[in-house]
């Protein structure tokens, strides 16, 4: 097709023609109360805050678009409550929590974590006003030092999502983080599902960030899972084969690997490094919120660093706008490159390709979730086995499996990060320490 034959954006010196800028794709990526995806999201529980930021007056917080206090009153009892008083509508960020509940500084009004309003000391003694007003209230509860809400319909609460990645192994421990991205929470999220990102803008466009490992061009595959989908990327590094199957939970949950893995120390870790959520504060921000992990089977060397994890900090590159613009300019990371595509990134202005072959299922996932919440069909959703955990499918496998004059090195790869994701699948029934063995039995008796 010559120039003159294509649309008018696609030709050279095409500025005028693509300075319109297209609708943003609402169905994804707006998510106010009553918003299609802003009701999917509701349907979960999601983190809101650190457990270190709930001090001894209430912290003024905006989780999709809905503005908020969360506090705990002096009971140690976590409330989470719309910030504007149902009385005349003062912010409660100004309240006082009490033995049960917190009292509005305007006129003395008291609320508990539930909503009952418990006083109004204004009104005649024989008023029965308070029985009949409410203050907007959602469930908070803490896990791994984070404090999630669920901000759904109440009849429709789902398990907690107690991942078998934060319980185990038995030596994990954990550190929340939280991190604000000035962006949609979509972009942020999908960037989970992009494993070809690590080895452009994280070795070869910035310098190493994680490794030099990072930048050998990996296989991707994506399997789907009962939560999500796996975003595999597999690399040769020597003799070894190295997997990061990265957990890409919907709606908005993702879970991955070490950042400091460089392939050459055999182990097979069916667990997590780093799980979050990224959450909406409105449609043009979110935080990126969650726990480090640190345990022996992913990340044997403890090369982690505690002390540079908490709020609106995390111990690996490129996650805030931190460093000085001229570094971020010449070195960018994920925070560079999520906000760097606007505000609310504008789908129908891409050109995808083959790489974005695990954004594109993200996406379509998700759509399908949004629509089977407006249907009232099933959607997917971590639910407890009997173990009493949420099966999740993070993983980190390094293998020897050096390179054979008889099969195609490319094949072999392909095969290795398939069978293995399958594996895993398969088994998320088991305990998890029983799953965690029988997929290394697997792999050495398959490879
Ligand atoms: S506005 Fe809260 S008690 Fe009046
Ligand atoms: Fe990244």
């Amino acid at each position: 097709m010559n120039q003159e034959q294509r649309e008018p954006w696609r030709r050279t010196y095409g500025g005028y023609h693509n300075a319109i800028r297209p609708l943003e794709d609402a169905e994804l990526t707006h998510t106010g109360r009553g918003t299609p995806c802003g009701e999917y999201l509701r349907r979960f529980w999601q983190p809101v805050a650190l457990v270190s930021q709930v001090k001894d007056v209430p912290l003024k917080i905006r989780i999709m678009g809905e503005d908020l206090v969360l506090f705990r009153d002096r009971s140690k009892r976590l409330g989470l409550l719309h910030a504007h008083c149902a009385h005349r509508g003062t912010s409660l960020e100004y309240g006082i929590p009490l033995a049960r509940g917190l009292r509005c500084c305007y006129h003395g009004w008291a609320w508990d974590i539930d909503g009952t309003c418990l006083e109004t000391p204004g009104e005649p003694p024989h008023s029965r006003l308070r029985e009949t007003v409410f203050q907007g209230a959602y469930p908070a509860r803490e896990y791994c030092g984070l404090v999630f809400a669920y901000m759904g319909p109440p009849d429709q609460e789902p398990d907690f999502p107690r991942y078998d990645s934060l319980e185990f192994p038995a030596d994990n421990e954990y550190h929340a983080y939280s991190l604000a991205f000035p962006c949609n929470w979509l972009q942020s999220h999908e960037n989970g599902a992009d494993p070809v990102h690590a080895s452009f803008l994280h070795t070869i466009s910035s310098g190493v960030q994680f490794t030099p490992a990072f930048g050998e061009l990996a296989v991707c595959q994506y399997t789907e899972t009962p939560l999500g989908m796996i975003s595999s990327a597999t690399r040769r590094i020597g003799d070894n084969l190295w997997i990061r199957g990265s957990d890409v939970i919907a709606p908005n949950s993702a879970q991955f690997g070490s950042s400091f893995v460089d392939g050459h120390d055999i182990h097979y870790a069916v667990c997590s490094w780093v799980t979050r959520w990224v959450v909406p504060v409105d449609d043009d921000s979110n935080i990126t919120i969650g726990v480090r992990l640190f345990n022996s089977l992913i990340d044997p060397e403890r090369k982690g660093k505690p002390d540079e994890i908490g709020l609106h900090k995390v111990d690996f590159a490129g996650q805030t706008p931190a460093r000085p613009y001229h570094e971020r300019q010449r070195e960018p990371g994920d925070f560079e490159a999520q906000v760097g595509q606007g505000g609310v990134a504008r789908h129908a202005a891409e050109n995808l390709g083959t790489t974005d072959k695990g954004v594109l299922m993200t996406r379509r996932f998700l759509r399908a979730g949004i629509r089977a919440v407006q249907e009232g069909k099933p959607f997917k959703r971590p639910t407890l086995n009997r173990h009493g955990v949420c099966p999740t499918y993070n993983h980190q496998i390094v293998h020897c499996y050096p390179k054979r004059n008889d099969r195609d090195d490319a094949d072999v790869l392909t095969l290795f990060g398939r069978r293995v994701a399958e594996m895993i699948v398969a088994k998320d029934d088991m305990h998890p320490v029983e799953r965690q063995r029988a997929v290394e039995r697997e792999i050495r008796a398959e490879f």
